[in-house]
């Protein structure tokens, strides 16, 4: 199936980026937001990425003018009646995702497939609560969402070829380079990935060395654009909690058990840059 319409719940940092890189490559776009207020700061971060490419030449105005002419948003879910599409991208907690996929069911078309955009919680078990089990699978994108190349793309167990291979022709047409992904905590990247920045963690807590040298050795001696504990603050450490956590009881392999001091650092609402304090400090703007 084509995929001309494309629907995004959630306009946060992820949603936004989604529904920023859909509209940019000539699909309708509506994304929804609980609230119009929500909508405003995420349609206004997607402006402020727009504008910036314009200024620094990333991008011509008309480019960014055609990406916003795409682009509606929208509290409702009856706006969504059309997309071929529905991208979720919103809180990771699997109750309010179910809610939201039981209350746009009667409204979307039989044929439209439904995708999460979950970093962690199971697709069978996201497929398994809706009555198109055959037509949902997850679209895992990467922060920021316009400048990252990858989509993990992962079949549910229930996932048809058909609508899988829908999936992979979509991401293709977004300018991303598709993988495919098992449907197990972690996919493949944060199965690799979060280990490592875990590890990171209690190397520090053992006295490896000063955050900035960790960063740096990481940095400048393998070639990675963020040192780890930059990147855990750019990631969230909330976020990086909420993914290990699933994983360790999943797995329940010592490599993904969240470091003590982690588990503190979230309880003390040190979430990295998005609360201006993690492992580092920030200017909030
Ligand atoms: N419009 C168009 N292009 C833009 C732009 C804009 N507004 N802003 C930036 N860009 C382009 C830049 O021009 C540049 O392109 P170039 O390489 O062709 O010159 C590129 O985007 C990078 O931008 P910057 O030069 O401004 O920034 P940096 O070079 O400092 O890179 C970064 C920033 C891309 C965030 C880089 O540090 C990075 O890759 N960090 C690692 C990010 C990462 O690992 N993300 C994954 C996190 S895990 C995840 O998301 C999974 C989840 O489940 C947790």
């Amino acid at each position: 199936m084509q995929i001309k319409t494309v629907g995004v719940l959630g306009c946060g940092l992820m949603g936004a980026g989604i529904a920023q890189v859909c509209a940019a490559t000539g699909h309708r776009t509506i994304v929804r937001e609980v609230q119009q207020t929500l909508l405003d700061k995420g349609l206004g971060r997607i402006r402020k990425f727009l504008d910036d490419g314009v200024t620094k030449g990333k991008a011509t105005a008309e480019s960014r003018d055609a990406t916003l002419s795409n682009l509606t948003g929208t509290t409702t879910f009856d706006a969504l009646a059309d997309c071929d599409l529905i991208v979720e991208a919103i809180v990771e907690n699997l109750a309010e995702k179910k809610a939201v996929y039981a209350a746009l069911e009667p409204i979307i078309k039989p044929k439209t497939i439904i995708v999460s955009n979950t970093s962690s919680l199971c697709i069978t078990e996201l497929a398994a609560s809706t009555k198109r089990p055959d037509r949902f699978g997850g679209l895992h994108f990467f922060n920021p969402v316009p400048i990252m190349k990858l989509v993990e793309v992962i079949r549910a167990l229930t996932t048809s070829d058909e609508a899988y291979q829908s999936l992979m022709v979509f991401a293709t047409a977004l300018g991303k380079e598709p993988i495919t992904a098992p449907d197990r905590p972690g996919f493949i990247v944060n199965r690799l990935l979060v280990p490592y920045l875990l590890d990171a963690i209690r190397a520090y807590e053992h006295g490896l060395g000063t955050l900035e040298d960790i960063d740096k050795g990481m940095k400048l001696g393998c070639g990675y654009p963020m040192g780890p504990f930059t990147l855990l603050d750019f990631v969230g450490l909330d976020t990086t909690y909420y993914i290990a956590d699933i994983m360790f009881e999943e797995f329940r392999d010592a490599a993904y058990a969240p470091p003590p001091l982690l588990k503190r650092m979230v309880l003390a609402g040190y979430l990295g840059r998005k609360s201006g304090r993690g492992f580092y400090t920030y200017q909030q703007s």
